[in-house]
């Protein structure tokens, strides 16, 4: 039985029986300034006594407007314009309509095959589902998925959590460049790896092959965008610009449903006419209330320097999180970027997810929020993503409460792990 949430405020939840909960993965790691902050709610509500919704193809509004401007200064390269969706799923699914829409502009129908990874996730409607390595979500839904996109998958090596170069030049030289619509890939992996880190050099080679080949390269930052990783996108640790970026989640951080999809000029410019009209889109999308959540959200990031203050409190949880997984021997390795972290474990193969889920249970009961990861006994993890704006206290406490869940998970750590983690 699931808990009634009651109340939010900053980085706790609070259930209908005065139970405290540490969000320690910001809800699906979206939550990104944690609950109840001024700034957004009353943005909002002065939205909402304006007006919350007027149709896209009747009005734009003034915080889209100045949304779109602030995202687009952010965003490296020439990514200029902007498409709004809801959700992550539908940002993905609108990337995959583009580069199909954009060869099939160009007289290159046969252009039409979506590379991507796995494990990856990116959404769940049908083309974004197509388009995922992640076979537990997939499960059961073949036949719906068969039509939705030609998609094929690129394989890390054995034993490995990316692709690395060699993998992903192997598997285009496989389709055959000239049939190669988009490369779809996470800079840093979320539900499917567990904050596995995908290697620069790989984004950089992608970039180099998507110019000399003329396929889109789409980098899936739904999680990773917006100074969850340290850096305002997932993109900029390796420098690359990619011809199209998907944000959502930590864009209105949980405040309203809202996702974006930045274009390169250059993209939007093989059409003969607005991006808007040749990509149509959803009910809501954009609306004003949404747009609001949105600005306040990415002001209130601008205006914290939230991307810096990640990195300081991101390489500070890194530190305690190392320190857990000398004490606990369950923990396989601590990964990720920025406050995009898991924590990677050691699975039992015979029953994934398992174990993950076990201390997803344990950690509730010692009143702490964790979000399970994993597609096999390989990526079984948990991510450990708290608010960006968390305090230090607030990610030691995460600690200790991790560390106690750990420790109803298994017997104690053998006393000599737990003597030396104690010297430290
Ligand atoms: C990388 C990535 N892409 C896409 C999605 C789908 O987003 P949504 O759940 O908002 O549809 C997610 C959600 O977890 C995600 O992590």
């Amino acid at each position: 039985m699931l808990p009634t949430v009651s109340h939010g405020d900053g980085v706790w939840l609070y259930d209908t029986d005065g139970r405290a909960y540490l969000d320690g993965c910001s809800g699906a790691v979206n939550t990104n300034l944690g609950h109840g902050v001024r700034e957004v709610t009353s943005r909002m509500r002065e939205q909402m006594d304006a007006v919350c919704f007027a149709y896209r193809t009747q009005f734009t509004s003034q915080p889209l407007t100045e949304l779109s401007r602030r995202l687009t200064e952010l965003a490296p390269g020439s990514l200029g314009h902007v498409q709004y969706t809801n959700s992550g799923s539908e940002g993905i699914e609108t990337a995959l309509r583009l580069a199909t829409l954009y060869h099939a502009e160009a007289y290159r129908p046969f252009k039409c095959t979506v590379l991507t990874e796995e494990p990856s996730y990116h959404g769940m409607t049908a083309g974004a589902l197509a388009a995922s390595g992640h076979p537990v979500r997939r499960r059961g839904l073949v036949p719906l998925l068969a039509n939705q996109a030609t998609v094929a998958k690129v394989r890390p090596r054995h034993g490995e959590l990316r692709a690395d170069v060699e993998q992903w030049e192997r598997a285009i030289e496989e389709i055959r460049p000239h049939n190669l619509a988009a490369v779809v890939i996470e800079p840093v992996g979320g539900a499917s790896s567990g904050a596995a880190v995908s290697d620069p050099a790989v984004l950089r080679r992608l970039r180099e092959l998507a110019d000399r080949h003329g396929f889109l390269l789409v980098a899936d930052e739904v999680m990773s965008g917006l100074g969850r990783t340290g850096a305002w996108f997932g993109c900029d640790h390796a420098g690359v610009v990619p011809d199209i970026m998907v944000l959502g989640k930590g864009i209105a951080a949980g405040y309203a449903p809202l996702s974006a999809v930045l274009v390169r000029d250059e993209v939007a410019a093989a059409f003969d006419r607005p991006l808007s009209s040749v990509l149509f889109g959803h009910t809501m999308a954009g609306a004003p209330l949404a747009a609001a959540a949105g600005l306040a959200t990415v002001e209130y990031l601008i205006a914290h320097d939230i991307p810096a203050r990640v990195q300081r409190s991101g390489r500070h949880l890194r530190i305690l999180l190392e320190h857990l997984a000398a004490r606990h021997p369950v923990v396989r390795d601590v990964r990720g970027l920025g406050l995009q972290l898991a924590l990677g474990l050691h699975a039992d193969p015979a029953r994934t997810p398992g174990v993950s889920l076990d201390l997803v249970t344990a950690a509730r009961d010692q009143g702490l929020l964790l979000y399970p990861a994993g597609i096999d006994a390989r990526t079984e993890s948990v991510m450990v993503a708290p608010p960006l704006n968390s305090t230090e206290a607030e990610l030691e406490e995460l600690v200790l409460r991790l560390d106690r869940s750990l420790s109803s998970l298994v017997p104690d750590p053998a006393p000599q792990v737990r003597d030396l983690a104690a010297t430290r």
